[in-house]
């Protein structure tokens, strides 16, 4: 089937905050048609349409009372872990959450206490600090080395921080958002039995986990084995595979009974016990079921977007380091070697060349003078954007060729 992946549907006035945030910078008049957002990690590609007419005829035929998670529901989550990344899930282990970001958030509050230590390897999605700072906890982050054009994992300085008694929970982004790695099993494994061996709990962030280029494959943290699978939360959704955000509809896999019913206890305390809205259940339901085909080609769009820029940057802007897209459609950049000051780089390409990316910085201090692409777009927007890119740095002399 072919699916629609060229459509511009501009997301003015729908409540899109990375829209909006153009206005800051033009009225909406100014901003060309070609111009879409490149920076909070939703897509700009229509609804699945095995997704948007099923929720359609279950709008028709049913009626949008409180919902529960079904046991079909949840066998059908797990078909999708077993199906697309071999891991043998139990329905029983899954808490709906309304989104990764309240799961992990909720990890660090129930799972250490005041005072105590939060691991992270940097830099990283920015809500992972957050996770440690709202909740008195000490952020104790593991910069990530950069190995030529690799980011790799130190460690020796892992297991030291790790072995702190004061660290209690390790987040893992699996991808790593937003440097693009997927990691190896060797890498996942050796992170595991140093957590392991120090009793730090691992909640793996698995939310980009579909979505993974040729030549790499996503290991599931628990499906190392027992060990590590006891020691655990797995963290998912359909939300960035499928474009489904906005339904606010992700899963928890807790395989330890006593980790679950903490975490169990928790959402009880809000009555959140556990529920999500009834249309991000089918959503959900009908992605996992139907959606396959979409995903894959989307991924393919996606990597079209990636070689297109890498092309593009290896030609005009040589100085411009493009690492990697293992995972995720984040693409992660080093643009110092223009040698602009970040503050001046964010103001070019927001106010000069229509280019609204993530900044660097906002990952964490590493990433100053870095600009995180999102390219879950048509490709003609990329490649209008790399067009004024080249227009407006030529005017600096920043271009070469
Ligand atoms: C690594 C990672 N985790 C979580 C989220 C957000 O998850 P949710 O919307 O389910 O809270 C994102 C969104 O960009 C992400 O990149």
């Amino acid at each position: 089937m072919q699916y629609d992946f060229t459509t511009v549907t501009r997301r003015f006035g729908m409540g899109s905050n990375k829209w909006d945030e153009m206005l800051r910078y033009h009225s909406e008049d100014q901003i060309p048609q070609d111009v879409v957002p490149f920076s909070v990690a939703d897509m700009e590609f229509k609804t699945a349409p095995q997704i948007s007419q099923g929720l359609k005829d279950f709008l028709d035929t049913s009626i949008l009372g409180y919902a529960n998670a079904t046991e079909t529901y949840k066998q059908v989550v797990c078909r999708w872990m077993y199906q697309q990344h071999g891991w043998k899930a139990k329905p029983e282990w899954i808490l709906p959450s309304h989104g990764v970001i309240d799961a992990f958030f909720n990890a660090a509050k129930l799972y250490s206490e005041e005072d105590d230590g939060i691991l992270l390897l940097t830099p990283v999605y920015y809500p992972m600090y957050y996770a440690a700072i709202v909740h008195n906890r000490k952020v104790v982050d593991c910069p990530l080395v950069e190995n030529r054009d690799r980011y790799e994992i130190d460690f020796e300085d892992f297991e030291r921080k790790a072995a702190d008694p004061g660290t209690k929970v390790f987040i893992l982004c699996s991808p790593h958002n937003p440097v693009g790695r997927v990691w190896t099993e060797e890498e996942l494994r050796k992170l595991g039995q140093i957590c392991n061996r120090h009793g730090v709990l691992v909640v793996s962030d698995e939310i980009h986990s579909d979505l993974v280029m040729p030549g790499h494959k996503h290991i599931v943290y628990a499906s190392l084995g027992e060990e590590f699978q006891q020691n655990c939360l797995i963290l998912t959704a359909p939300s960035k595979t499928f474009n489904l955000a906005g339904m606010q509809t992700s899963n928890v896999f807790i395989p330890n009974e006593q980790l679950r019913q903490i975490f169990f206890q928790e959402l009880q305390k809000t009555y959140a016990n556990p529920k999500c809205n009834i249309l991000g259940y089918k959503a959900c339901e009908l992605a996992y079921t139907k959606g396959r085909e979409w995903m894959e080609s989307c991924i393919r769009v996606i990597h079209t977007n990636e070689e297109l820029v890498r092309s593009f940057l290896a030609a005009h802007f040589p100085q411009i380091k493009v690492f990697p897209l293992e995972g995720t459609y984040l693409l992660w950049m080093d643009w110092r070697g223009l040698g602009v000051d970040y503050k001046e780089l964010e103001r070019i390409n927001r106010e000069e060349a229509f280019l609204f990316f993530d900044e660097g910085h906002i990952f964490g201090a590493q990433g100053q003078g870095y600009e995180r692409w999102n390219l879950a777009c048509p490709t003609a927007c990329v490649q209008a954007a790399l067009e004024r890119m080249k227009a407006v740095y030529s005017k600096y002399g920043k271009d070469e060729g």
